[in-house]
C-alpha cells in the first residue's frame, strides 16, 4: 500500500461530545478525509451511540464527508433519515442481514457511497459476490459496539485477502479498518492493505489534543504528515 494514499477517518463516538463541533472542525484542519459516525442501536450491538441529529448538526460545521457506520438491526429503516440528515456514505453490516444485495441498492438509489462491514469472526469470502456493488469494504478489527478496546491481531492476514479481493475486482473500493488503530497498529493495517484508518481514541482520547494527535499517529505509523 501506498502510504502517501492513506486517509483517516477519525470516530467521533470518542470525542469529547460538548465540544463535538469544535473536534470536529480541528480534524477538518489537521487535513481529515472523513468524519466516522458509529450508530449503535442496543439490540445490533451491546451499546447505545448516536443517531441523525448528531449527523445533522455536524454537517453545519464541516464540510467533510460524513460516513454512518449503521451498527443496527434493520438499517433500511433508517437510511431517508441519516440521508435527510446529511450522510454521505452509508456502511452496513453483512451479520444479520438476509438481503444485503437489496440494502446495497437502496443506498445507492439513494444517490450515496455504499460500504459492506465485516465482523472480526467473519471471513472475506463473504464480500465475493456484493464487491463489484459497492464503493468500499470495512474490515472491523475490534468487535463491534464499543471504542477504546484492543486491535484483533488474527484480522491482519483477512485484511490482505480483502486487499486482494478490491484489487481483482472492484480497484478503487476503499479499503477500510476500524478499532484499536494506533501508532502500533496503523503501519500494521497498511502493510496489509487497508487505505483508509478509523481511529477513535487515538484521535480524540489525546489530552494533547486533536490535530496534535492526529499528527502524531501520521508520524508514528510512518505515514505522510
Ligand atoms: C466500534 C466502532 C469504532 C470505534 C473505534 O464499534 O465501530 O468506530 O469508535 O474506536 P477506537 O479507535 O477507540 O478503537
Ligand atoms: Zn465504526
Amino acid at each position: 500500500m501506498d502510504k502517501h494514499a492513506v486517509k483517516l477517518a477519525p470516530s467521533i463516538l470518542a470525542a469529547d461530545f460538548a465540544r463535538l463541533g469544535q473536534q470536529v472542525a480541528e480534524a477538518e484542519q489537521a487535513g481529515a478525509d472523513r468524519i466516522h459516525v458509529d450508530v449503535m442501536d442496543g439490540h445490533f450491538v451491546p451499546n447505545l451511540s448516536m443517531g441523525p441529529a448528531i449527523v445533522k448538526s455536524l454537517r453545519s460545521v464541516t464540510q467533510l464527508p460524513l460516513e454512518t457506520h449503521l451498527m443496527v438491526t434493520n438499517p433500511d429503516l433508517f437510511f431517508d433519515e441519516f440521508v435527510a440528515a446529511g450522510s454521505d456514505s452509508l456502511l452496513v453490516h453483512w451479520e444479520g442481514n438476509n438481503n444485503l444485495h437489496r440494502t446495497v441498492q437502496r443506498v445507492k438509489a439513494l444517490g450515496k457511497r455504499v460500504g459492506v462491514v465485516i465482523n472480526p469472526a467473519t471471513p472475506a469470502s463473504v464480500l465475493e459476490e456484493i464487491l463489484q456493488d459497492v464503493d468500499q469494504v470495512l474490515v472491523m478489527t475490534v468487535n463491534p459496539g464499543f471504542g477504546h478496546q484492543h486491535f484483533i491481531h488474527t484480522t491482519l492476514p483477512k485484511i490482505r485477502r480483502v486487499r486482494e479481493m478490491i484489487d481483482a475486482i472492484k480497484p478503487d473500493a476503499d479499503l477500510e479498518v476500524d478499532g484499536g488503530i494506533d501508532a502500533e497498529t496503523a503501519p500494521l493495517v497498511t502493510d496489509a492493505g487497508a487505505n483508509v484508518l478509523v481511529a477513535g481514541t487515538a484521535i480524540f482520547g489525546e489530552s494533547l489534543g486533536v490535530a496534535a494527535a492526529m499528527s502524531a499517529l501520521r508520524a508514528d505509523a510512518g505515514l505522510p504528515r
